[in-house]
């Protein structure tokens, strides 16, 4: 199957830190199809062999294991081309529709890797010149708009010139092997289906911590902020694999109901929700793993007296006979003390208990993400000691133990990344893993009360020191319904 990928955004950040990596992995896994082109498009003006070079010295950025060799690079380069474009001017795109028509692949993927603002005009342009055929697929990257309003603008505009099932919404999360795992621990067992509700289950906490600021986009993130880069997406996504009830099937759409479900079905912001439930901070000068750091307010890009969060936590329900009066938290920020992305479901403690147990020791079940990949279950046993208490059994506390599943050693930590995967999806034409734009939607609204609710209360962002784990309301939050947060590493 012969393919050509367009690489809008071709000489951006996420086309080196991302995508080219994720090509080459795929073709050093001999995963892309036979026949393929990679054309970069860009403002630039470079040729071919200079794209080439400019590529290969960024790999130099990449982690050593996933750097081409020489010769690897080579062949590999026989994929790429560059055409310099200006996305704004429809004078731009003949040029390229000669390219792809002259070549006439089987699969054209038009990966849109710009700001939002171009999405709609980029796609408007392909059509015009023709470049919307049936074998076209589009990607479009996060974040699709800044709200619902210019979410919907954006997926309307696109839906005029291409069909839904053209139109890939990427969200990388959905492309990691842990995710995966999520969904075959959910679905492809049976074991934890039972207890699988607000009967057995206490509560569920999301978080997605990272320990690096805003890097070298500060001026993207400061009009952009947790809520829109983080929560909107990748934590519901989360939230919804962890919710979904279990498709019928393992297709596109039989997946994308469930999730839709879900994010319909989450609890509607109330004044008292808006106040209690959601907590938003920004970091300010501190220490991580030894190295000072500044404040998001002296981040290159940002505005000195910014009140954008990088930062969120809060506590929502899913309204639903499954999940009614469980608490679902998420939380996520920057410059926390450390990049870990997991999942806690708590159980409830026994009904009657007739052993001692130490406080806060219910069973619970850890979905690590990233960095480790696997499951942790933790349960209660009588310990090792083999001296009887003078009081006998049945008075012994119980002690902590847990199984705990590795999924890095099990599989190795060289398997199929999100972007690769996710690239290799599109190529295939396989939409399981995108997002549909009602689920989009759906996010959008769920999220936009807050945001409303940030603009008119005009209070500043709650300070947190960099390297710790956010402002002290957020544990204050979670305290008042009986919890804490688990897994601080
Ligand atoms: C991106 C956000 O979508 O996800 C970034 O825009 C964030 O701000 C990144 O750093 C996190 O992705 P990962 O895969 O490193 O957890």
């Amino acid at each position: 199957m012969s393919f050509d990928l367009v690489l809008f955004g071709g000489t951006g950040d996420l086309a080196w830190r991302k995508l080219m990596p994720a090509l080459f992995q795929a073709f050093r896994h001999g995963s892309l199809p036979e026949g393929g082109r990679i054309i970069g498009v860009g403002r630039d003006d470079h040729s071919d062999d200079q794209y080439r070079s400019l590529i290969q010295s960024r790999f130099d950025q990449v982690e050593l294991s996933k750097r081409p060799s020489a010769d690897e690079f080579n062949r590999f380069a026989q994929l790429l081309h560059f055409v310099r474009m200006d996305l704004s001017q429809p004078d731009d795109y003949p040029h390229l529709a000669h390219m792809l028509k002259s070549r006439n692949a089987d699969t054209v993927v038009m990966y849109v890797a710009t700001a939002p603002s171009l999405f709609t005009s980029v796609c408007e342009h392909l059509a015009a010149v023709g470049l919307n055929t049936p074998n076209t697929r589009v990607v479009l990257e996060k974040p699709l708009g800044h709200d619902l309003a210019s979410n919907r603008a954006i997926n309307e505009a696109v839906r005029r010139v291409l069909s839904e099932d053209q139109i890939f919404r990427i969200d990388h999360y959905l492309g990691k092997p842990s995710v995966q795992n999520l969904f075959a621990l959910r679905f492809g067992n049976s074991l934890f289906e039972p207890l699988w509700r607000r009967e057995t289950i206490a509560n569920i906490q999301i978080t997605i911590a990272e320990d690096i600021g805003v890097e070298k986009r500060g001026a993207f993130y400061d009009t952009t902020g947790a809520l829109r880069d983080m929560v909107q997406n990748h934590a519901l996504q989360l939230l919804c694999a962890i919710g979904m009830e279990p498709p019928i099937n393992a297709h596109a759409d039989a997946i994308r109901d469930e999730k839709l479900k879900v994010l319909r079905s989450l609890a509607p912001w109330t004044a008292q929700t808006l106040s209690q439930h959601v907590v938003r901070g920004q970091y300010t000068a501190g220490t991580i793993a030894g190295t000072p750091q500044v404040g998001y307010r002296n981040e290159a890009g940002v505005s000195s007296n910014s009140s954008t969060e990088t930062f969120v936590a809060l506590r929502t329900e899913i309204l639903n006979w499954r999940w009614a009066g469980v608490p679902f938290y998420i939380r996520t920020g920057k410059r926390l003390a450390g990049r870990d992305a997991h999942i806690v479901v708590n159980f409830r403690p026994t009904p009657h208990p007739i052993f001692p147990t130490p406080a806060g020791c219910a069973n619970r079940l850890v979905i690590n993400l990233q960095p480790k990949d696997g499951l942790e279950l933790h349960l209660l046993a009588h310990g090792s000691s083999n001296r009887l208490t003078p009081t006998g059994w049945g008075q012994q506390p119980l002690s902590p133990v847990q199984l705990d599943l590795d999924f890095d050693t099990r599989f190795g930590t060289e398997r199929v990344g999100a972007y690769e995967r996710l690239l290799l999806d599109v190529i295939a034409g396989h939409l399981n893993l995108f997002v549909r734009s009602d689920e989009q939607e759906a996010a959008w609204r769920w999220v936009e009360p807050i945001l409303a609710s940030w603009q008119t209360d005009h209070k500043e962002p709650r300070p947190y020191a960099a390297g710790t784990w956010g402002p002290s309301a957020s544990s204050a939050m979670i305290a008042r319904d009986g919890f804490c947060w688990g897994e601080e590493s």
